[in-house]
């Protein structure tokens, strides 16, 4: 059976062999030390992953445009078996990863420039790798010094991250169920973050519920799923903090009469998940806190009704813009006087005091994904940008199925003169997972509810 890592190397080897040959070089990310010797948890680089579904460190892959694959990684070991995890090694790593062959990894300055020799062209990922540029070259010189020997040196060097970004944009039915899955097991975090906060309240601890009491109510809901890690720094931000857009958990209280904004998502194999929920600390919004509330549910409606093939990428934004600088308008967020009509705000981005982030970004292996946010092939036009500048920008990119994007509006309202005070301090963003499907789009993360009412049924419950 063919897997789907060698049905995803078989396209790249297509793509180098319609570009005239050549052979494609990937290493996998480093380890990193956290303090004197002791790493970080080892995180693949995605990319590799992607074509592997291996997760050693000391690895690379080349793959020749006959198809032919090599992988370097560890050898085996004892010693360092023992301290630090059983390693594949090269022997067992063929079979395992349906490769054509694997060396160690001590052997790659020697063999490098061999398999690079008389290809004409190399492909490996720019600017990514720290020290990687050196290090071919490195291998580019040896075969260079065999040219009288009649050896060629490849002619062309080409970055392998835009061929593989846009396969990667695209998900294929393996990704798709592990997104399904990760989306999942992060909305039942949220919700037993929810129902941890109202329990909370209703019985006083000592010394109150706290931002970090809620994060190891995640990470604990991740992790009994089977989820390795969250995919980026959990944000539980209790009431004014929800204003900080990059904000993470820390020691504030949660108290009665304020909200909670929780953005957070597992990592599943690989594979990541991004939900935003905002909620009363004890289960009951406050009239102006619900008025808001509303706006930013009716803006992501908005979103969703145009994340569908055939739109753009920037339609689900300018649609739930739309939607909320409306709401600023009535609410009076946005004085009428001054601000004009919908179309003023628009076109002055005078919403952005109170929404100042994109709505969407792609996610997949990465929260924030890989993948060209333009239509490729697209004629660049002159546009005004919010300075009024004229920018020269590509159309969106056309949504198809496979896609996967976030759909993730927000109202942050810090004090500010002319700002009405019932608001002051609310900080709002919803966010769900959307794969684009033939006809529309499926909602990968709606395990948690989303309706104010919901969310105080459950917080009651
Ligand atoms: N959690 C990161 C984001 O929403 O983009
Ligand atoms: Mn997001
Ligand atoms: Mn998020």
């Amino acid at each position: 059976m063919t897997t789907v890592y060698q049905k995803r190397r078989a396209a790249v080897a297509k793509v180098l062999k319609a570009a005239g040959g050549g052979i494609a070089l990937l290493p996998t990310a480093p380890e990193a030390a956290r303090n004197r010797d002791s790493d970080f948890a080892y995180r693949h680089d995605s990319y590799f992953y992607y074509l592997t579904g291996f997760s050693e460190p000391d690895s690379w892959l080349v793959i020749e445009a006959s198809g032919k694959s090599t992988l370097f990684c560890r050898p085996k070991d004892m010693e360092r078996e023992i301290w630090d995890g059983i390693r594949l090694g090269p022997k067992a790593a063929p079979a395992s990863l349906a490769l054509d062959q694997a060396f160690s990894v001590e052997q790659l300055d020697q063999r490098m420039p061999e398999l690079l020799a008389n290809q004409p062209a190399v492909w490996f990922p720019f600017a990514t790798h720290k020290g990687l540029e050196t290090q071919v070259d490195g291998w580019l010189n040896k075969v260079r010094a065999r040219a009288r020997l009649g050896v060629q040196c490849p002619q062309s060097q080409h970055d392998l991250c835009g061929l593989l970004d846009e396969m990667r944009l695209t998900k294929d039915a393996h990704e798709i169920a592990i997104l399904r899955r990760a989306g999942k097991i992060s909305a039942g975090a949220h919700v037993r973050a929810m129902q941890t906060s109202a329990a909370m309240l209703r019985q006083p601890v000592k010394g109150g519920a706290r931002e970090f009491h809620l994060e190891a109510e995640l990470l604990h809901e991740f992790r009994r799923h089977g989820a390795q890690y969250p995919a980026y720094t959990s944000i539980v931000a209790a009431g004014a903090n929800a204003c900080i857009l990059h904000y993470r958990a820390d020691t504030a209280e949660l108290t009665s009469g304020e909200l909670c904004l929780i953005d957070a998502g597992c990592e599943l194999d690989g594979y990541a998940s991004d939900i935003t929920r905002t909620f009363p600390a004890d289960g009951k919004f406050t009239p102006a806190q619900r008025t808001l509330y509303d706006i930013v549910l009716a803006a992501q409606e908005a979103a969703i009704k145009v994340t569908k093939p055939g739109k753009r990428f920037n339609d689900p934004h300018d649609a739930a813009t739309r939607v909320l600088a409306q709401g600023m308008l009535d609410t009076g967020l946005l004085d009428k006087a001054k601000h004009g009509t919908l179309d003023d705000v628009l076109a002055s981005g005078a919403y952005r005091q109170f929404y100042m982030h994109r709505t969407s970004h792609w996610m997949g292996m990465d929260v924030h994904d890989c993948g060209d946010y333009s239509e490729p092939g697209s004629k660049a036009r002159a546009e005004k940008d919010a300075q009024g500048q004229t920018v020269m920008k590509k159309p969106s990119r056309i949504l198809r199925p496979g896609m996967v994007l976030t759909l993730e509006p927000g109202i942050y309202v810090r004090p500010a003169k002319g700002v009405p005070k019932a608001f002051w301090n609310i900080g709002i963003r919803i966010e769900d997972d959307a794969l684009i499907t033939a006809t529309g789009c499926e909602l990968l993360t709606r395990g948690v509810p989303v309706k104010a009412d919901e969310i105080e049924a459950l917080m009651r419950g």
